[in-house]
């Protein structure tokens, strides 16, 4: 097992009717900002149970925090905190609603000039305001992680900063506010947070049960749980797994003493970026194809994600983990996720604009700093 430091300071308030505890959670006398997306608050009633438990408190409200979130929108709230003197800033919605309070928070207190340079520079976040969150969409693990990833739509650069002064003081999570959610965003949760799982686990082993084993229950979960709530999208218990297992997936705690990748991850950012793609559609595509490019690297964690995960124990370690590899495929099309770059409409000319940006970075991603931009390449063309 690796070395690790572990440190995670959210609340979690877990289940139905619990997003009436805003008014403990929230100071009595804050000036709060309420951050939101397109409106989907507004008609599933989640926006009337917040303003509620908030009773008496002064509420200025931000709307319109688009699916990956702009700087230039953050920049936006940032000024309106400025003018009516926000104190406490409250994000109701799914991971872009959060991911931006979490930058609107640091930017806000920023001292530098420029507070794209948080992302491009990543320059240290020494301040942040204070703010908790009601989620309405499982997937991200933003609800309890101090990690955002916002996009300037000028250069559409799409880039992550962390900073512990960013993790949510608290998160409520009632998973019937996420019986509204169309099946395209309950798709994408799903893939988002099996992807989180295995950019933490389908490394190299370190001898690390514990974590591996916390992983490998999520996944199980996920293949559960995600197998039927396309047909029982109201079934509560289903919802709870499948919104508990997502915070699980991206909270700290099953990285705790291992190499991780991220490499689905950080091709998908430019895919989203250039071609406007639904994160969790990048993922569905370009995982399948880290896996069989990389098989060699990944083999033993593979072969033994294919016996624990899937119950695959016929055959060499190598076959076993083709098989548990199309198995991942076969799972992410179960649920009407793409897994290939011609089911989104693109062709092979994409593959030279996400080339390109890498090699202008100088990334070298993953587990072993190996999957240079030509292995990117690789990688894409696996995806065609
Ligand atoms: O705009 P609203 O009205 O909120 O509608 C949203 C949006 O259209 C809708 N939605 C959310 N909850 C709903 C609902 N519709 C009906 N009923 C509900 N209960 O769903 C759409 C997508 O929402 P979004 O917040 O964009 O989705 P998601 O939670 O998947 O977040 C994606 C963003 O998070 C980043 C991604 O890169 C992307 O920008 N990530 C953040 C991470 C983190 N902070 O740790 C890690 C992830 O890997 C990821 O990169
Ligand atoms: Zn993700």
């Amino acid at each position: 097992m690796n070395n690790f430091s572990f440190y995670n300071p959210t609340k979690i308030v877990f289940g139905k009717g619990e997003i009436a505890q805003l008014d403990a959670l929230v100071p009595k006398t804050a000036k709060v900002l309420l951050i939101y997306g397109s409106g989907s608050i507004k008609k599933n009633g989640v926006y009337d149970q917040v303003i509620k438990a908030l009773g008496k408190r002064k509420v200025t409200e931000f709307e319109g925090v688009e699916p990956n979130p702009y700087f230039e929108t953050c920049l936006d709230a940032v000024s309106i905190i400025k003018q009516k003197k926000i104190d406490f800033l409250l994000p109701v919605g799914g991971g872009s609603v959060i991911d931006a309070t979490k930058f609107i928070a640091a930017a806000a207190l920023y001292e530098g000039k420029d507070s794209w340079d948080i992302l491009s520079k990543q320059v240290e976040v020494k301040q942040a305001m204070p703010f908790g969150s009601v989620l309405t969409l499982p997937a991200t693990g933003s609800e309890m992680n101090k990690g955002a990833v916002i996009t300037k739509s000028e250069t559409k650069e799409k880039l992550a900063f962390h900073s512990d002064k960013v993790f949510p003081q608290f998160s409520i999570l009632d998973p019937e506010t996420t019986y509204s959610l169309p099946k395209r965003q309950i798709t994408n949760g799903i893939v988002d947070t099996f992807v989180h799982v295995i950019e933490q686990y389908c490394t190299y082993p370190v001898r690390n049960q514990i974590s591996d084993r916390f992983a490998e229950s999520i996944l199980q979960t996920l293949l559960e749980e995600g197998g039927k709530v396309m047909k029982n999208p109201t079934d509560y218990d289903i919802k709870s797994n499948l919104m508990w297992a997502a915070t699980l997936g991206l909270n700290g705690l099953i990285a705790c003493g291992q190499p991780e990748d991220w490499s689905t991850h950080m091709i998908g950012h430019e895919l989203t970026a250039f071609f406007e793609l639904d994160h969790g559609v990048t993922l569905s595509i370009v995982l399948p194809g880290v896996l069989r490019v990389m098989k060699k690297d990944k083999l033993d964690k593979l072969a033994q994600m294919a016996s624990r995960v899937f119950g695959i124990n016929e055959g060499s370690r190598t076959e076993r983990a083709d098989k548990a590899i199309l198995a991942i495929e076969r799972f992410f099309r179960s649920l009407g996720a793409p897994t290939h770059l011609s089911d989104v409409n693109l062709d092979a000319s994409c593959i030279d604009i996400v080339v390109e940006r890498l090699e202008k970075r100088g990334w070298a991603l993953g587990e072993r700093h190996n999957i240079t931009p030509s292995k990117v390449r690789e990688i894409l063309t696996n995806r065609i």
